[in-house]
């Protein structure tokens, strides 16, 4: 089992950090399958710091289940000051963003450019590592391209900061989601460090998260996509058993997911924001294209489930 500073989790395999997706009504159902912790989607620092409604809402605790928050910005004080906010309001954990590959964020200095930047970089960390009381965790990639793979050299300085564990998704801000993730690089990161190291990227069942932890050398692994429409599989990968889910579990989930949803954003964004998650869950059912269609022009909450119930 893993400690991410004084915190003991029960799984080493957790759910990863994803904008538009792991929100508080998805953290929640998936912590139902206990994976070690969730994360939050992305959230920008300075948004929190004007205190933005949405933003707030963003944060959300998970109740009852050990949460971190993930911040991301360049500003190492803006960060500090947004990390006790998210300590304030519950997180056990914050987690710096320093993977994201998009253009508007590493526009901004954020995200993977930060990689490009180890002295922004290492005033980021010790800024947030200051401000709050819980852990601080990071989670980057291998570099910003093949000329600068210099993740095992952020990792010593994040452990010297005080960084309690540290995510590595094995592929460079220029590969965006192409290719493989590297797993055997993470090595290298595993190496260089005394405190916990993930591996993430591509792991989607029992068979791939041996390679990967057999690769790696990883103490554990972050799982993203491979959660999509099967919030289960973090109990597959603590069995180490795939499950048999017949179409009537997966409904009650379903349904208990599209009503947190509706509580969490009202009727109109709850139910757009759930049509994405109904397509993962309907994904390679027969006719589920079909389904799929009828979903998406559907904006009545009582015939939605009608639907719903139909299908599965
Ligand atoms: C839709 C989407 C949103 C993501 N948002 C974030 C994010 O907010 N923060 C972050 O660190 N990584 C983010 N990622 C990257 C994932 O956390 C993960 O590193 C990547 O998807 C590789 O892991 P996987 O193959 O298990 O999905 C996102 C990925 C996807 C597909």
């Amino acid at each position: 089992m893993i400690n991410i500073g004084d915190l003991k989790i029960k799984s080493n395999f957790l759910l990863a950090p994803m904008s538009g997706v792991t929100d508080y009504p998805n953290r929640e159902i998936v912590k139902k399958f206990e994976p070690g912790l969730v994360f939050s989607e992305m959230i920008a620092s300075r948004a929190l710091l004007s205190q933005n409604e949405k933003t707030l809402k963003m944060i959300k605790k998970t109740d009852n289940y050990i949460s971190a928050i993930q911040l991301a910005g360049c500003d190492a004080k803006i960060m500090g000051e947004a990390s006790k906010i998210c300590e304030n309001s519950g997180a056990d954990i914050i987690d710096i963003n320093m993977g994201c590959p998009v253009k508007k964020v590493v526009n901004g200095f954020a995200g993977s450019a930060l990689m490009k930047n180890e002295g922004l970089a290492t005033k980021i960390l010790e800024s947030v590592t200051r401000s709050v009381n819980i852990p601080v965790t990071l989670k980057m990639r291998k570099g910003w391209d093949d000329n600068s793979l210099n993740a095992p050299n952020i990792a010593k300085i994040a452990e010297n900061c005080g960084i309690k564990m540290i995510t590595i998704h094995g592929r460079t801000r220029c590969q965006m989601y192409k290719g493989r993730s590297d797993w055997k690089f993470v090595k290298n990161v595993k190496r260089s460090v005394k405190i916990p190291v993930l591996v993430n990227g591509d792991i989607t069942n029992n068979k791939s998260l041996k390679e990967a932890l057999r690769d790696s050398e990883a103490d554990g692994a972050m799982i993203g996509r491979g959660s999509y429409g099967r919030p289960w599989i973090f109990q597959e990968l603590n069995s180490d058993t795939p499950l048999k889910i017949n179409n009537s579990f997966k409904k009650d989930i379903i349904l208990n997911h599209l009503q947190l949803s509706l509580e969490h954003y009202g009727k109109e964004i709850g139910l757009k924001s759930f049509r994405k998650h109904l397509g993962w869950y309907s994904k390679s059912i027969i006719n589920s294209n079909e389904f799929r269609s009828k979903i998406n022009q559907c904006t009545d909450e009582v015939k939605l489930k009608y639907l719903i119930n139909d299908f599965f």
